[in-house]
C-alpha cells in the first residue's frame, strides 16, 4: 500500500512505565525525518477524547530519553471502552487531522488502538507495561527498568532482614503476572516465590520450608510475592505466628513503575518508536511492534491480542533450585 499518512499522532495509555518518553521521542523525531507531521495526544484516550492534543517537533522532545513518566502522562479511560467512545475518538483523530496514531501501552490499549482501526484510522501499538504480559513479544518497555528497581531494593531489605534474623515478605508488582516477581527471585536469591500462575495458597509448604531453612541455618527468609496474589501484611501475621520467626512485609509499591530507565528500556523503545513510524509509512494498520526471539517484528493486532503467554517452567525451577 502507498505511504498515505501525513499527520501521526501518538499517546501513552495504561500504567506508565520508564522508557515510553524513548519511545515518544522516536516516533516524534522519526516521524519529522519521513517528512511527516506528529501531535501528541495527552493524557492516553481520555485526552483524546477532550480533545488534549498538542504539535509536537524535534525540540518538544529533547532531553527526555533519561527521564522517566511520560512526558505526554497517561491515563485509563472507562469512555473509549464503549462503541461510542471510540467512534468519537476516530472523529477527533480526524477532525485533527491525525491519520495515522501510535498507542504505547499495554494490552487494554491495543484493544482500543485494534477497535479505533476499525473507524479508519491506521494504527499501530508499541508494548510498554512494567508486567512483561503481553502476550506476542518477549520485551515490553519498562520492564528491565522495574525489575532493576526492585532487585536493588530487595538486596536492601535482604541486608536487614539478615541482621536481624528475619522472615521478609516483598510484594513486587505485576497485577496477575509473576514476571518481576520471577526474575527478582532468581536475581536476589529468595527463598520462596509466590506467582499468580502457580501459586495454590498452600501457606503450610511455606511454613515448612522456612522452618527447615532456620534449622539449616539460614539467617533470613526472602519470600518475593507478586502483587496477584497480594495480602503480604496478612500473610507475615500467620507466617510470623506459625513459626515464630519473626516476620515482616514490604509492599514496593510504585517506585517500581518510575525512574530514568536503563540501557536495554532507552535502546529497545527507540527501536521499538522508530518502526512503529515506519510502518505506518509503509500503510500498514492495525498491528504491534514486538521483539520475538531476538528480533524487531510485528504482528497483525488481532493476532498479537488472541495469543496467550505463561511464565517459563524452567526459569521457575532454577529459582527453587537454587534457593535450596
Ligand atoms: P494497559 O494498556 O496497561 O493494559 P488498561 O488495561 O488499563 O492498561 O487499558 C488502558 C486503557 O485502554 C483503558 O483505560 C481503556 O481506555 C482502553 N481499553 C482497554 N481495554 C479496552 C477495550 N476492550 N476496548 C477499548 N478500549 C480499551
Ligand atoms: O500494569 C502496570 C501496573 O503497574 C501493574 O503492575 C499494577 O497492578 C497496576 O499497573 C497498577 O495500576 P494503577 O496505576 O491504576 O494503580
Amino acid at each position: 500500500m502507498a505511504d498515505k499518512i501525513e499527520t501521526i499522532g501518538v499517546l501513552t495509555s495504561g500504567g506508565d512505565a520508564p522508557g515510553m518518553n524513548a519511545a515518544i521521542r522516536a516516533v516524534v523525531r522519526t516521524a519529522i525525518a519521513r517528512g511527516k507531521k506528529v501531535k501528541g495526544i495527552k493524557k492516553g484516550y481520555n485526552g483524546l477524547l477532550n480533545e488534549e492534543i498538542i504539535d509536537m517537533d524535534a525540540k518538544s522532545v529533547a532531553d527526555i530519553i533519561q527521564r522517566g513518566g511520560t512526558i505526554l502522562q497517561t491515563a485509563r479511560c472507562m469512555e473509549f471502552m464503549t462503541e461510542e467512545g471510540q467512534k468519537r475518538g476516530a472523529e477527533v483523530c480526524k477532525k485533527h487531522g491525525i491519520d495515522g496514531l501510535v498507542v504505547i501501552g499495554g494490552d487494554g490499549s491495543f484493544r482500543g488502538a485494534q477497535k479505533i482501526a476499525n473507524y479508519g484510522i491506521n494504527t499501530i501499538g508499541v508494548p510498554g507495561t512494567i508486567d512483561l504480559d503481553i502476550a506476542c513479544t518477549d520485551y515490553t518497555i519498562g520492564f528491565d527498568t522495574a525489575v532493576n528497581t526492585a532487585m536493588e531494593a530487595i538486596d536492601k531489605v535482604r541486608d536487614t532482614s539478615t541482621s536481624h534474623e528475619r522472615c521478609s515478605i516483598i510484594e513486587v508488582m505485576g497485577r496477575n503476572a509473576g514476571y518481576i516477581a520471577l526474575w527478582c527471585a532468581i536475581a536476589n536469591g529468595a527463598e520462596d516465590v509466590l506467582l499468580p500462575e502457580r501459586y495454590n495458597n498452600d501457606e503450610q509448604t511455606l511454613i515448612d520450608n522456612i522452618i527447615n531453612n532456620r534449622r539449616k541455618g539460614k539467617k533470613h527468609h526472602i519470600i518475593i510475592n507478586a502483587e496477584g496474589i497480594g495480602h503480604s501484611t496478612s500473610m507475615a501475621r500467620r507466617i510470623e505466628a506459625a513459626t515464630g520467626i519473626e516476620t515482616r512485609a514490604t509492599v514496593l509499591g510504585y517506585m517500581q513503575r518510575g525512574g530514568s530507565p536503563t540501557c536495554t528500556d532507552r535502546v529497545y523503545a527507540s527501536v521499538m518508536g522508530t518502526l512503529a513510524v515506519d510502518l505506518l509509512c509503509e500503510g500498514k494498520s492495525n498491528r504491534v511492534v514486538a521483539h520475538k526471539n531476538g528480533e524487531f517484528v510485528d504482528y497483525d493486532i488481532d493476532e498479537a491480542l488472541s495469543m496467550t503467554k505463561d511464565i517459563d517452567n524452567y526459569q521457575f525451577t532454577v529459582s527453587s533450585l537454587l534457593a535450596k
